[in-house]
């Protein structure tokens, strides 16, 4: 098989490594790929967004599967484009990535299919949405109905903070027409989990579990980042609370979509809130996570584009290898570290070069996916390239380990080899599973 995979980050890399691995595939395109993806498939300079770009490509390559990492060619329809014109493709349709494009559908479909999420409400109007956060005079969070990059949530302590929040969005419009509605909903308290899914819209397949670390700094502290390192599997995601997430949430969002003729299939990534209440909604994607990815293909042994094939052709009770509905895991836990330009995910210089790389590929159960590299040929040297920064988050530095503790030591004796000027990680990736594995 011929397989395109769209996206430049840690994740299509990531995805890139895993599909290499499949008996059926011959060769794979990256569009458009980073500096490392291009050791493993052949890069293509066309956008992820150039969506016609694409589907000329795949047509005239004949690409026998197309998989799509991140949301915005999903959510502008790049699925209902190929499926068009009979190329296959992975991930949903248009209307089911509304799920993620807009949050105040998602809301709107919790609500009519009773799946557990906070209480909220919609507003196209500034003053509305301000009458409403003072009439609840406590904590709440503010939410962009569309898509912004991971940004459009704001968690707010005070009133003063939410109708900050307000104002940024819908008056000075910090996510342009992304902002034109907000939610406001009650903030939940709790521990929170993701869970990442195959579904064919019939059959639900669950990934292994896995944890992001969100904020830039140690801790949790600083900044929201794109994900700053993530480990696999994560120790609060019991299989009872999977088996309940799956039936109280899961199935009911895809058994209320297809009420209103929507398929979904593809990935479904679920970010929930363990509240004293159970288990609750606080997000949709309708993609891998990044740098989740990361984290979970290394530990899986069953075939990744085989199942990309069955979820397509909805023969997702046909997947090889399972018992009672899991795939086959390397049991082995995983960690990877980001690391990051300096400044992100504020502004950062790009083209530093980077060093170590080729020392840290020889080590055992260490895998370097790419994120914003550049590999860039070099004359005079015994070594053909060099790779320099082309982006915010640069590396996920990635290693499996006995335990969850070897897992974490190995892959930070990796991390500290590498470097480039202003290089940024954090260092407490995968301790909290750490802590709630001795519990
Ligand atoms: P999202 O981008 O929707 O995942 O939201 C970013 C982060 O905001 C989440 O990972 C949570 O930490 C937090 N968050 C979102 N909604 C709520 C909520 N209703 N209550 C508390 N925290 C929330
Ligand atoms: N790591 C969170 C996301 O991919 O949205």
């Amino acid at each position: 098989m011929r397989v395109l995979v769209i996206g430049s980050g840690g994740r299509e890399h990531a995805l890139i490594w895993k599909i290499a691995q499949s008996k059926l595939v011959d060769k794979i395109f990256s569009a458009p790929g980073n500096g490392g993806i291009t050791t493993q498939a052949e890069c293509i300079n066309i956008k992820a967004e150039d969506i016609f770009s694409l589907l000329e490509f795949a047509s005239r390559e004949r690409i026998d599967l197309t998989v799509v990492g991140p949301e915005l060619p999903l959510s502008s329809g790049i699925v209902d484009e190929f499926t068009k014109a009979g190329l296959k493709i992975f991930g949903p349709t248009k209307q089911a990535a509304r799920l993620e494009s807009s949050k105040a559908f998602a809301k709107e479909l919790m609500r009519r299919y009773e799946i557990p999420t906070a209480d909220f409400c919609i507003f196209d109007n500034p003053r509305e949405a301000k009458r409403y956060i003072n009439h609840k005079g406590r904590p709440c969070v503010v939410k962009a109905d569309g898509l912004a990059a991971g940004k459009g949530v704001v968690v707010c302590k005070t009133v003063e903070e939410a109708e900050r929040a307000v104002d940024l969005m819908m008056e000075e419009r910090i996510f342009g027409e992304a902002g034109n509605r907000v939610i406001v909903e009650d903030c939940l308290e709790g521990e929170e989990a993701s869970i990442i899914v195959f579904t064919d819209s019939r059959k639900v397949i669950p990934l292994a579990s896995s944890q992001d670390h969100k904020r830039i700094y140690d801790n949790d502290r600083g900044a929201n980042t794109g994900g700053m390192g993530a480990y696999s599997p994560a120790p609060v995601v019991t299989p009872e609370l999977t088996h309940r997430i799956i039936e109280t949430i899961i199935y009911p969002t895809i058994k209320g979509l297809g009420e209103e003729n929507i398929f979904y299939k593809g990935i479904l990534y679920v970010g929930i809130m363990v509240t004293a209440d159970g288990p609750k909604v606080l997000e949709f994607n309708v993609r891998f996570g990044d740098p989740e990815t990361q984290a979970i293909l290394p530990r899986l042994n069953s075939d990744l584009v085989e199942l990309m094939i069955l979820t397509i052709e909805e023969r997702l009770e046909q997947a090889r290898g399972r018992e009672a509905g899991d795939l086959l895991w390397d049991k082995r836990p995983c960690v990877c570290v980001v690391c990051s330009s300096a400044g992100y995910p504020g502004k950062y210089e790009k083209n530093k070069e980077i060093f170590g790389l080729e020392e840290i590929e020889k080590m055992s159960d260490i895998i370097v996916f790419h994120a914003g590299t550049k590999r860039i040929p070099i004359s005079d040297s015994p070594l053909p390239y060099k790779y320099v920064t082309n982006g915010g988050r640069v590396l996920g530095i990635t290693g499996l380990g006995n335990t969850i503790k070897d897992a974490i030591e190995k892959t930070y004796r990796a991390v500290e080899r590498v470097n480039f000027d202003g290089m940024h990680y954090r260092k407490d990736i995968g301790r909290r599973a750490v802590t709630l594995s001795v519990i």
